[in-house]
């Protein structure tokens, strides 16, 4: 359920390995396109794509679309009696644990899976996966989550799963915010960047500097887009926000990437953050 970046190599990862697969994805055309190319069928609805499966695998944006393809009309929920529904969307962890509740009321079983690595990791099978659930994992979740997966963290009962995966992305997204200022920071006082990459050679900071210096100036095709980096972000402080814990730094990091993508960066690979900032200063300076 979701067949953007991550949901389309997925199903073309599950066809390969052997698994039935049925597809549901908001906009049909998609969902039509991607089985006709795999030779596999679309459900029209959550509800119908959820009713025909045994592990019903969601991977859509945000918050607002889990909520929307389990309660709206026609959403999996009402069907999720028996079923392992496994979330590897990256979403708050309120709403894990709401959806969570809800599908183990309709007597069904409910796993945190969001993992680590992108479209490539999908289609190689190499993801690194975060679980959890309050029940025991089916054979058939097991059998799903390996034939993705070349590691398996288990965290216990939801929404640890989710908690460890948002910890992640804040780390990562913050540095590659604040990156970004370095560089713009290079940039207004003309120091070309390899000065920086040559400073930084040996240090801790090189591994950073080497993976994010190209991406974050270039122009590459998308592995996770800065919307969904800011709406990580978001995830994060709200969870945060949880438990009164006030994130600023975070929170500083999400305008970061929630002007980029205002600015029509939105569905640019996420360390484009960066190439906004220096196109902005670029047309300031012209
Ligand atoms: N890309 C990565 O490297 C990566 C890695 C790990 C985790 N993730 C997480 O995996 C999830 C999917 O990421 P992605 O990169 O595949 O995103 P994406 O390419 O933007 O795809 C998003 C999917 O969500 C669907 N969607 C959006 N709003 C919806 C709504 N209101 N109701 C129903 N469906 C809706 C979209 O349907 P339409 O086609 O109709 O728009 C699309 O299928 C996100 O939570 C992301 O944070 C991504």
């Amino acid at each position: 359920m979701g067949l953007g970046l991550m949901g389309s190599a997925l199903a073309k990862r599950l066809k390969g390995a052997g698994f039935n697969v049925i597809l549901y994805n908001r906009s049909l055309d998609k969902a039509r396109r991607l089985a006709n190319e795999l030779n596999t069928y679309v459900a029209e609805s959550p509800a119908k794509c959820c009713e025909e499966s045994d592990v019903i695998a969601i991977f859509v944006a945000d918050d607002n679309a889990l909520v929307d393809v389990a309660f709206m009309p026609n959403g999996f929920i009402e069907k999720s009696s028996g079923r392992d529904v496994v979330n590897m969307a990256t979403v708050s962890t309120g709403i894990s644990s709401r959806v969570c509740s809800v599908v183990e009321n309709y007597g069904g079983r409910y796993v945190e899976a969001p993992v680590w690595g992108s479209v490539s990791e999908v289609l190689e099978g190499k993801l690194i996966a975060m679980v959890a659930s309050n029940k025991e994992l089916s054979k058939n979740v097991q059998e799903f989550l390996s034939s993705i997966t070349q590691r398996i963290i288990y965290v216990g009962k939801v929404p640890r799963a989710m908690a460890l995966k948002l910890a992640l992305n804040q780390l990562n997204m913050v540095i590659v915010a604040t990156l970004a200022e370095t560089l713009s920071f290079l940039k207004i006082y003309d120091v070309d960047f390899s000065y920086f990459e040559d400073l930084v050679r040996g240090s801790w900071m090189e591994s950073i500097v080497t993976r994010f210096l190209k991406r974050a100036t270039g122009e590459y095709p998308p592995r996770f887009k800065v919307e969904l980096a800011a709406k990580d972000l978001q995830c994060f402080i709200e969870s945060a926000r949880t438990y009164q814990l006030n994130m600023p730094i975070t929170a500083a990091a999400m305008h970061r990437y929630l002007e980029a993508a205002f600015h029509g960066y939105s569905d640019k690979d996420y360390p484009n953050v960066a190439k906004y900032i220096l196109d902005s200063i670029d047309k300031k300076t012209k």
